[in-house]
């Protein structure tokens, strides 16, 4: 089974932004975690990451066919991007929505998400193990 792993704006810096909130683990050391955690029991784990919103739509509109399943932190793009909500009803795989922290206890504006409605689950508020929740549903979804 392939599994993509997406995260999008200014998730790179994990590790240094806002350590409080995120914790102090960079994303490739989540990236090494969760590998460790999945791999071995054979499935595959895609990692793509990226600051563009057009980057993130190609990137799920190519594993079109090809993917078996998405998990995606989209950062801020959650909160507003119609066009990423349309990319993920359109794709033919499920996609499990992730936040680090929990959304629905922060800024109000974070607590909307308009994206959730199209993805399978949203997981907020559990750090690093939320990825590896997601992973999970899709594993058992297919
Ligand atoms: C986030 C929450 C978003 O509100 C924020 O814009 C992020 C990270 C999270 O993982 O908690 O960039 O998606």
């Amino acid at each position: 089974m392939i599994i993509l792993v997406i995260n999008g704006p200014n998730l790179n810096l994990l590790g240094s932004r806002e350590p409080e909130i995120y914790g102090i683990e960079t994303l490739n050391e989540i990236k090494v975690w969760l590998q460790f955690q999945v791999e071995p029991k054979g499935d595959k784990l895609q990692f793509f990451q990226s600051n563009h919103e057009g980057a993130i739509i190609d990137y799920l509109q190519g594993q079109i066919g090809v993917a078996d399943g998405a998990v995606i932190n989209p950062g801020a793009l959650a909160h507003y991007s119609y066009a990423l909500r349309d990319t993920i009803a359109a794709v033919d795989y499920p996609v499990i929505e992730v936040h680090l922290s929990d959304i629905n206890a922060r800024e109000p504006f974070r607590a909307i998400s308009v994206i959730t409605d199209v993805c399978k689950a949203q997981i907020s508020g559990q750090g690093k193990a939320g990825y590896l929740e997601g992973i999970k549903i899709i594993q058992e979804a297919v």
